[in-house]
């Protein structure tokens, strides 16, 4: 049985990792439990996942420093996955502070301690928007990534440079997770799915930037999660780099208006829409080459939106009692 500390655990993608590795393994997720967004979906996810006698939470700031060397000092996690973070691209317009808190230095502290408390493995959150004005079709990790578009994704580029720094003084295995626009149940009430699913229930106007065609990787979760587990447990390659990214997004770009249509569908409601332009700090289009993941560990993200979002709606159906 493995010791993994999770981090955001009361997040979205951390709620739902923490809950498929608890199965197995002892999770001792932490979270701060910020109130960018509703913070009681963060604690009805925590909830859920005490119901796991492998997994205990600890309300925790990366930026607490005693408090988290305690915790790790005690804990000894052989795994450390740090999914918390500031995200959101255009909120780091207005709060742009937050950002540099929990992104740079909270980061930096968890990976200092993971040096000093002898973590054979780390792996972290990066990010599609790494990816930001390279006009490559095809997002290859290959590319480069030294034009962001919003001090969010150059907060997440950060995160890949320190990764590398402390393998390279450590001998850490540090691997960073380039997630391409990540959904379903559970998911986050910033982003669009779940704004466009409430607003068409409430029979308000979608917002609609750029005409609908800006085109995303839609990547769903348990596609995430199930490629983060064969990650994590991956055997050691010597001949692996101690520091990597990888992408893990969906298997094709979908356009922005038919990702709409088929919410749409669902709800059977023609939405109404209001347009606007691209927003500052959005990368018009993201398309995941999963080639990398798909060698490594012999899977790629493939749920077609289709079962995505019909399985979003009814979650969010049941979960906020609509008829
Ligand atoms: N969801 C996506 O589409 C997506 C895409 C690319 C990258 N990511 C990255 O994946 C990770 C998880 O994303 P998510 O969608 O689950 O987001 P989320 O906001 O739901 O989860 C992040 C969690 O981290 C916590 N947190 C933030 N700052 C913290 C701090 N200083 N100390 C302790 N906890 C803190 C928050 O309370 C939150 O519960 C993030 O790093 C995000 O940037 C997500």
């Amino acid at each position: 049985m493995k010791k993994i500390l999770i981090t955001g655990s009361a997040g979205f993608i951390g709620m739902h990792i923490s809950k498929y590795l608890s199965e197995k393994d002892k999770v001792l997720g932490i979270d701060n439990i910020n109130s960018y967004y509703d913070k009681s979906l963060k604690v009805a996810r925590i909830n859920n996942l005490k119901k796991n006698k492998n997994f205990t939470f600890v309300k925790c700031d990366l930026n607490q420093k005693k408090k988290l060397e305690n915790l790790i000092k005690k804990f000894k996690p052989d795994i450390v996955l740090n999914l918390a973070a500031q995200a959101g691209v255009r909120y780091s317009i207005k709060n742009p502070d937050a950002y540099i808190k929990s992104n740079i230095l909270g980061f930096q502290n968890l990976i200092e301690l993971c040096g000093k408390y002898k973590v054979k493995n780390f792996l972290y959150a990066s990010s599609s928007s790494v990816y930001g004005l390279n006009n490559n079709k095809l997002n290859q990790e290959v590319d480069e990534t030294d034009q962001p578009l919003s001090l969010y994704a150059a907060t997440k580029k950060s995160n890949e440079n320190i990764a590398h720094v402390y393998s390279y003084i450590y001998g850490i295995k540090t691997t960073g997770l380039r997630f391409f626009t990540v959904y379903g149940p559970w998911g986050r009430p910033d982003m669009a799915l779940f704004k466009f699913v409430q607003n068409i229930i409430k029979n308000k106007k979608i917002t609609v930037f750029n005409g609908g065609k800006m085109k995303r990787s839609f990547t769903y979760i348990d596609d995430v999660t199930l490629s983060l587990k064969k990650i994590i447990f991956k055997k050691n390659n010597p001949n692996k780099k101690l520091h990597d990214v990888l992408n893990i997004g969906g298997d094709k770009s979908v356009r922005l208006d038919r990702f709409i249509l088929e919410i749409e569908r669902n709800l059977k409601t023609r939405a109404k829409k209001k347009f606007l332009p691209v927003q500052i700090g959005d990368v018009k289009n993201t398309c995941a080459d999963t080639t990398k993941l798909k060698n490594y560990i012999g899977y790629q993200p493939k749920t077609p939106i289709n079962i995505g979002i019909k399985k979003f709606v009814s979650w969010y159906k049941n979960f906020y009692r609509v008829n």
